[in-house]
């Protein structure tokens, strides 16, 4: 990645509906990478924007009895309001009906014109309305659209077409020796698989009898380009291709397109073809996001299981709604929205991790010494555990952006809020009052209240509101509270000492209400990748711990379970096992299993179990989980 300069890009989104959470989550998303790369001192471009044309606009022009232009002007005010609420910080809004963009692509299709690069030929195929995508015979599925499987028409028609053919193996080459190319290395596996058939040339006209809401190919007036080829044309026209040399040359390639996974092949084959045809660098990156799903089920309309970002910003608040888009998520997978999982977040990580942690500052500091944050005597072991965490956690979010794992870096700073409030449980500053050791008090109070200052700057690209108000509340002005740059906290300078605190209402107050009841859910098709998704503290709530088996013998009248004597360390146990078919107590006797330690006590067939063992199932098949090697029976597995 060109340290020098960062430009982000967001998909530009259709304007036949309201935006939903997918949209939301793309543009937070590029709005925090934005951010971070400001508060890094790196030159950043954000460019975001809306795809005007196509037939989805038309159709939903048509169905709402305006015209397409009317029905792009009243859509776009909803994108610009939510982004406006969201705190978005784009750069550049870019329309694809504005007409510096309309006169780039005419200019671009022009070019490949001239150049013999777009052709005129006769095209039988079938069209996916709603894809608005062109596939031969051999592409259906069960004569469906082999996307999103939905009936096809049969077309046959003239149409333009671009030399796409020309550079499938260049493509192919170029993917492969550029592993960052695309990202998750997963994703570029799946390019490199649909390239091994062969690529065809790309249909990028619509004849104006079918569909008149398009631009207009320069050498042809009754057609219209598709809209794909045009809205792909936004990620340089955005940046002053063929318009603004000095700008474009400052900004491109894009250091990441940021994309959902379902628009990966218009992006990683289309785009990158019809760059090298126009002799145009590639993007260096192009990251593809996983979905937000309702539970496990696919959000779609039909289903009412849509969420909608701005029911969500009005209810808990825009920050914690981005902090939960950023935190949840693991980019590449898919996650899963629930009211539940939104609430147990925001309740754990910020009420009563970084909420409680200021609260406590702040009242310590009113309590003692009116609320003027002491100078540090010099700092001691304790203070300085705690400002080297939150430094490292610095470091952790720098590597986290490097390798595009923000859900990470968000963990290490939480880590850090955590650690401060360890801190004053151990400090004990309340106790130090009593007994007036002022100036170990003095070093705790000035310690929290640095170590918030500093996780206000790593949290601020998430959070920029609630971290302004924090900043304020520990006294720092209000151009101070709202300036926050991660290369200033290098200088580790004393900023607050002398500070008057304010108290605050309560950060992230805490939500008491019971989740909303979920909506009846109908009946849904599965979910295309279910996700189960568990965090880590969940994982460890099961306690698995390495067991010697003892002894083994078959109980009466129960022919697939053997009675196991086990030894956990120095404890022993009775476990109940449905394994005798596929073991026999000679062979079980001695072995050093995996068991559930924490797991309630059961009855089996009158016999009491006290604890589970693992083992992986196949069909028939059954083989006990052992651990590879000698390390003896209570060891912690995990
Ligand atoms: N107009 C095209 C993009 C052209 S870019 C040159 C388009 N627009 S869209 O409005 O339909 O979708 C925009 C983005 O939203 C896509 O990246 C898509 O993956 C994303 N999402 C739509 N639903 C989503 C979820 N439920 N979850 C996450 N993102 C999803 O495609």
């Amino acid at each position: 990645m060109n340290p020098d300069k960062f430009y982000v890009t967001t998909p530009i989104y259709y304007v036949n509906d309201k935006p939903h959470i997918g949209h939301a989550y793309t543009t937070v998303l590029a709005d925090v990478l934005a951010r971070y790369h400001r508060s890094l001192g790196i030159p950043t471009f954000f460019l975001t924007g809306t795809d005007e044309h196509g037939q989805k606009v038309q159709r939903a022009a048509e169905q709402n009895h305006i015209t397409p232009q009317e029905q792009c002007d009243s859509t776009v005010v909803r994108f610009q309001e939510l982004w406006h609420k969201l705190g978005i910080t784009n750069d550049r809004f870019i329309r694809t009906t504005g007409d510096f963009h309309k006169k780039v692509v005419r200019e671009v299709l022009q070019d490949l014109y001239d150049r013999d690069l777009i052709y005129k030929a006769e095209y039988k195929g079938w069209y996916c309305v709603p894809d608005e995508r062109f596939f031969t015979e051999k592409d259906l599925v069960d004569g469906k659209c082999p996307e999103c499987g939905r009936p096809v028409t049969e077309i046959i028609e003239s149409n333009y077409f671009f030399r796409m053919s020309n550079y499938q193996q260049w493509l192919i080459d170029y993917i492969k020796s550029h592993p960052n190319f695309i990202q998750p290395a997963f994703r570029a596996n799946e390019t490199l698989g649909f390239l091994r058939q062969p690529l065809g040339d790309l249909c990028i006209s619509r004849p104006k009898a079918r569909l008149s809401w398009g631009i207009e190919l320069p050498f042809d007036p009754d057609y219209v380009c598709y809209v794909w080829f045009d809205a792909l044309i936004n990620y340089i026209s955005g940046v002053g291709y063929r318009q603004d040399d000095e700008m474009f040359r400052q900004w491109w390639p894009a250091s990441y397109h940021l994309i959902g996974k379902d628009i990966l092949t218009t992006h990683t084959v289309y785009w990158p073809t019809m760059l090298k045809a126009m002799n145009v660098e590639l993007p260096e990156s192009i990251l593809a996001h996983g979905w937000w799903l309702t539970g496990r089920e696919k959000m779609s309309k039909s289903l009412g299981n849509v969420v909608n970002p701005m029911d969500m910003i009005n209810r808990c608040g825009v920050d914690a709604f981005r902090y939960f888009l950023m935190a949840e998520m693991s980019l590449g997978q898919d996650a899963s929205f629930t009211e539940e999982a939104f609430v147990g977040r925001y309740n754990s990580d910020l009420a009563n991790d970084l909420g409680n942690l200021l609260s406590r500052v702040l009242k310590m500091t009113l309590r003692n010494g009116g609320g003027v944050i002491p100078a540090p005597e010099a700092p001691d072991a304790d203070a300085e555990e705690l400002l080297q965490t939150v430094r490292a956690a610095r470091e952790a979010m720098r590597k986290a952006l490097a390798e595009m794992r923000l859900e990470q870096g968000l963990e290490s700073i939480m880590n850090a809020v955590r650690a401060g409030n360890r801190y004053l449980e151990k400090t004990a500053p309340w106790t130090l009052a009593k007994q007036g050791e002022t100036g170990r008090l003095r070093t705790v109070l000035y310690t929290a209240s640095e170590a918030l200052r500093q996780i206000s700057v790593l949290l601020h690209p998430v959070m920029p509101e609630k971290m302004t108000e924090l900043r304020l509340a520990l006294g720092l002005n209000a151009a101070e509270a709202a300036h926050c740059s991660i290369v200033e906290l290098e200088n580790d300078a004393n900023v607050l000492s002398g500070r008057q605190v304010q108290d605050s209402a309560g950060l992230f107050p805490r939500i008491v209400d019971e989740p909303a009841p979920a909506k009846p859910a109908p009946a849904a098709p599965p979910a295309e990748k279910p996700v189960n998704l568990i965090t880590i503290d969940q994982f460890f709530q099961t306690e698995l711990k390495t067991a010697r088996v003892l002894a083994a013998e078959k109980i009466d009248g129960a022919d697939k379970l053997l009675k196991l004597q086990i030894e956990i360390g120095a404890e022993k146990r009775q476990l109940v096992a449905g394994v005798a078919q596929f073991y026999t107590p000679e062979e079980i006797v001695g072995k050093t299993i995996v068991v559930v330690a924490n797991l309630k006590p059961a009855r089996i067939r009158g016999i009491e179990s006290q604890g589970m063992l693992l083992a992986a199932k196949k069909g028939k098949e059954l083989r006990l989980v052992t651990v590879d090697g000698e390390i003896g029976s209570g060891a912690s597995v995990g």
